[in-house]
């Protein structure tokens, strides 16, 4: 069995960061949060919910010794963002990664949205994620500070996806301020990052994409080449990489980590993965004797280099 569900850097890679994770009280963004405390590092975690954000933060703390802030916070609303970063720099004295994890989203053909279901995924995604940079950053480059940033994504960022667009749409949005600022803010010593997961299994996710009695259609197996899900850990090792300082060289990388999900839906023959192996024999036969008989009648050769010479 590979150790892909295993801690991945040196225990105190991370000792001394100050780390911001929003929706750290839940999913993907609690599993990062308690790998980076296990790692030395003090983590505030800042989301709408305080009672889920004080009990995640305080089985952490039992769990590994760590410190962890919890803060009530709207992604949307821009002053409650500043009052939590100040908040987290008076805890901790400072504060030295932003990670961009919060999230809105549900399944919808688009023409049953109302603009104000469309408005709550953007905002939540697009805004929260500029609200959040924006007033980190502005901090950082006021005090010459160095800062990191993590954007999470997905890898329908760049695909686009039916039945999730103001997602799509918000992370793609996401995708571009990467980018964008990895360019513009490096001057300044702030590095850009995002990671694209594929499907990693949470409540928040499945409960709102995973229609029920359709669990067969997202049959992970058969959706992801590597035949499974991702396990949390695989994607806290990546992350806290990533904010690490053995991560200095990267700056605008978009990391996917999806089992190869996505190319397998781009890929115009790899449903061909349903063909039987016993079956390949006769279909290589059956295409070997229908090109010797183009070849022979000279219809092949108009196809070839040779053709229009
Ligand atoms: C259609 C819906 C809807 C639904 C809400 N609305 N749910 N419309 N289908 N299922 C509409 C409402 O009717 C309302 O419009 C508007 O959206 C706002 O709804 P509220 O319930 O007032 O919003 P709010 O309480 O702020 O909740 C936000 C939320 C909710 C996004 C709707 O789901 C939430 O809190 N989500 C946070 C966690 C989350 O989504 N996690 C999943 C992340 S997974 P009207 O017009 O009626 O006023 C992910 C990527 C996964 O991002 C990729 C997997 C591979
Ligand atoms: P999750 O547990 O539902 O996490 C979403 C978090 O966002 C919650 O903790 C929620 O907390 C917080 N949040 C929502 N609205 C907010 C707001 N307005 N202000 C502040 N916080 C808000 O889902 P998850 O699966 O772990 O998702 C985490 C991230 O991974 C998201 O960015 C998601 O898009 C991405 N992702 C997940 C998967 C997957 O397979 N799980 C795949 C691709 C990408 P409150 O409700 O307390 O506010």
């Amino acid at each position: 069995m590979p150790n892909y569900n295993q801690p991945m850097l040196r225990p105190e890679a991370l000792k001394g960061k100050r780390i911001f994770v929003t929706g750290g009280g839940t999913g993907l963004g609690r599993s990062m949060t308690r790998y980076f405390l296990e790692l030395g590092a003090s983590v505030a975690i800042g989301s709408r919910k305080l009672e889920v954000l004080e009990q995640t933060a305080r089985e952490l703390e039992a769990e590994t010794g760590g410190k962890v802030l919890p803060l009530a916070c709207d992604v949307r609303k821009y002053n409650e963002l500043e009052e939590a970063f100040a908040r987290t720099r008076e805890t901790f004295g400072g504060l030295d990664v932003l990670v961009n994890n919060a999230a809105g989203n549900f399944i919808s053909p688009t023409e049953r949205l109302s603009h104000r279901a469309f408005d709550v995924v953007v905002d939540i995604v697009l805004k929260g994620s500029y609200n959040a940079t924006l007033a980190a950053g502005k901090h950082w480059i006021e005090n010459k500070q160095a800062g990191t940033v993590l954007n999470i994504v997905t890898s329908y960022a760049w695909t686009g996806s039916g039945y999730v667009v103001p997602s799509a749409c918000g992370k793609a949005g996401v995708l571009a301020m990467t980018r964008s600022l990895a360019v513009e803010w490096a001057k300044y010593g702030i590095r850009h990052h995002a990671i694209a997961p594929g499907p990693f299994p949470t409540e928040g996710a499945w409960d709102r994409l995973i229609p029920p009695g359709m669990e067969e259609q997202f049959d992970l197996s058969k959706r992801v080449p590597l035949g499974r899900a991702g396990d949390h850990q695989e994607l806290a090792n990546l992350a806290a990489y990533l904010v690490s300082d053995f991560g200095q060289y990267l700056n605008g990388e978009v990391v996917c980590i999806d089992g190869g999900e996505w190319l397998q839906g781009a890929g115009e023959f790899s449903q061909l993965s349903a063909v039987p192996e016993a079956m390949w024999d006769a279909i290589q036969a059956g295409i070997k004797s229908k090109t010797k008989t183009a070849n022979r009648s000279g219809s092949g050769a108009k196809n070839g280099p040779e053709a229009g010479q």
